[in-house]
């Protein structure tokens, strides 16, 4: 298979953050100084993504403005001969060629990416959340579509997490069948730790075949009384074979108070311009302690 479009979901409330969600969509706040959503289009560019959906719900459409240039601001940077800044602007504009689909009702995330449906079409596709970011020394979508083509089906990024965790994820049932590579034979979206089938979560990166959406389509309320993407997916186990893969890299929740700061910290620590600085304040810090 060959992937080219990728649907991004940025329908959420984004309750877990705020209040600094209340008026900013959460994928407008930034790591370090790119906003999340950037960071995920340029995950998807770099894996030879050409064209991306983003998901939104009413009233988010800066998430999308984002990736619109902005002339007055060009031309302001440009007369006062601020190149480094205006790259860095420019690097913003159309990195791919981008759509939008709304989602208008809050009705889970398998509702959001039906939503997409349309501007997928009947090919294989990939879907990003941007409450999780990748630092990997291959792009963590890339991964994916290398295993998606050689294998001709569906593969979600998996990551082992401690038990405490299990509850917020989806959980796999998996059997080994390659490299970090394994065929997913169940899963079950948040479930209680002693009925968890493994300790493989699914991460926010996933490439799927249109048949996909029929089972959206006919899903019926899951975990939280939401549509579960997981659900869909364990549908679709019965139809093809699907595979998880123990994606190489970090991976960063956005959506946890912890975990979006120590995004900051860990791309800050490789930053070339911040992190003697950085490194620096750490020492003082945790030298108080
Ligand atoms: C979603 C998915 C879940 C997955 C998680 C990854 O949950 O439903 O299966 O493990 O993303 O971040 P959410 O974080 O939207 O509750």
């Amino acid at each position: 298979m060959k992937v080219k479009k990728a649907v991004i979901l940025a329908a959420g409330m984004g309750t877990r953050m705020l209040p600094s969600s209340k008026v900013i969509p959460k994928e407008l706040l930034p790591v370090i100084d790119t906003p999340a959503i950037q960071v995920v289009v340029e995950e998807a560019v770099a894996s030879g993504i050409t064209e991306i959906i983003i998901v939104i719900s009413p009233g988010k459409n800066t998430v999308v403005d984002h990736f619109k240039p902005n002339l007055e601001l060009e031309r302001h940077l440009e007369e006062r001969g601020k190149r480094v800044i205006l790259e860095l602007i420019l690097r913003s504009n159309n990195p791919a060629r981008i759509t939008v689909a709304e989602q208008r009702q809050p009705l889970g995330l398998g509702h959001a990416v039906l939503q997409a449906r349309e501007a997928v079409g009947d090919e294989p596709f990939a879907v990003m959340l941007p409450d999780d970011i990748f630092d990997c020394p291959r792009p963590c979508l890339r991964q994916l579509l290398d295993v998606a083509e050689t294998r001709d089906a569906p593969v979600v990024a998996l990551l082992k997490v401690a038990r405490s965790e299990i509850s917020k994820y989806g959980i796999v049932d998996a059997k080994a069948a390659g490299d970090r590579t394994y065929e997913l034979r169940g899963m079950v979206e948040k479930p209680a730790p002693e009925k968890a089938p493994s300790e493989f979560a699914i991460m926010g990166r996933y490439v799927l075949t249109p048949d996909i959406f029929e089972l959206l389509a006919a899903g019926k309320p899951g975990a939280g009384g939401e549509i579960q993407l997981t659900d869909a997916l364990m549908a679709l186990t019965s139809r093809r074979k699907i595979y998880g893969y123990e994606f190489e890299g970090i991976r960063y929740d956005l959506g946890d108070r912890v975990g979006f700061i120590s995004a900051q910290i860990g791309f800050g620590l490789k930053r070339p311009d911040l992190a003697d600085r950085l490194r620096a304040y750490l020492k003082s810090v945790i030298s108080q302690e």
